[in-house]
């Protein structure tokens, strides 16, 4: 059985995230969506939101599990026995980091490859962080992500705007 591990910090998760996780899918037996950290970024939700976000956003794909894991990638992998990482690819600026870190992943767990999966054309503007600024100023983000995540999102939004008072 082949076991793909799709990892990214889904801090939200997009349409983009479907679209890649959706394909990965349809290519592989088994696919692990795991949230992990990037140390640099700083998160807007918690590991448990993300984690469920994923979960609610990909419940009619039968071969998809979603986990978390606060330790390395590399790590992560070799205990899954997974041969392959899934990554999406959007455009030319993603490439230098994610060339790094599929160096970087391949150095420490040899026996898994990066492959990486270009994006829609649809979503190739699409990212995280858009969704975040969109959202905390009052735009419309119904475009960007799962319909069962958009209540959520502003639910934080309001959350965070109110601490803010
Ligand atoms: O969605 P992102 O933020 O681009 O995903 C990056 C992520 C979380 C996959 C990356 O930061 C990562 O692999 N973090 C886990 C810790 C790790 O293994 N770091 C070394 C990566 S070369």
């Amino acid at each position: 059985m082949k076991t793909a591990v799709c990892p990214g910090s889904f801090d939200p998760v997009t349409l983009g995230h479907i679209d890649i996780i959706r394909r990965a899918a349809a290519i592989f037996d088994h696919v692990i969506v795991v949230v992990m950290n990037n140390t640099s970024k700083t998160a807007m939700f918690t590991q448990e939101e993300r984690v469920d976000f994923l979960k609610r956003a990909t419940a009619g794909m039968t071969n998809v599990e979603i986990d978390s894991y606060g330790g390395l990638l590399a790590d992560y992998t070799q205990m899954k026995n997974a041969s392959v990482i899934v990554k999406g690819l959007r455009a030319l600026s993603d490439f230098e980091y994610e060339f790094q870190m599929a160096l970087t992943n391949r150095k420490l767990n040899p026996q898994a490859e990066t492959a990486f999966l270009t994006t829609s054309t649809d979503y190739m503007y699409l990212s995280s962080s858009l969704v975040k600024q969109v959202a905390m100023l009052g735009g419309d983000i119904r475009d960007f992500v799962p319909a069962c995540i958009v209540d959520d999102i502003l639910r934080k939004v309001r959350q965070i705007n109110s601490n803010k008072i």
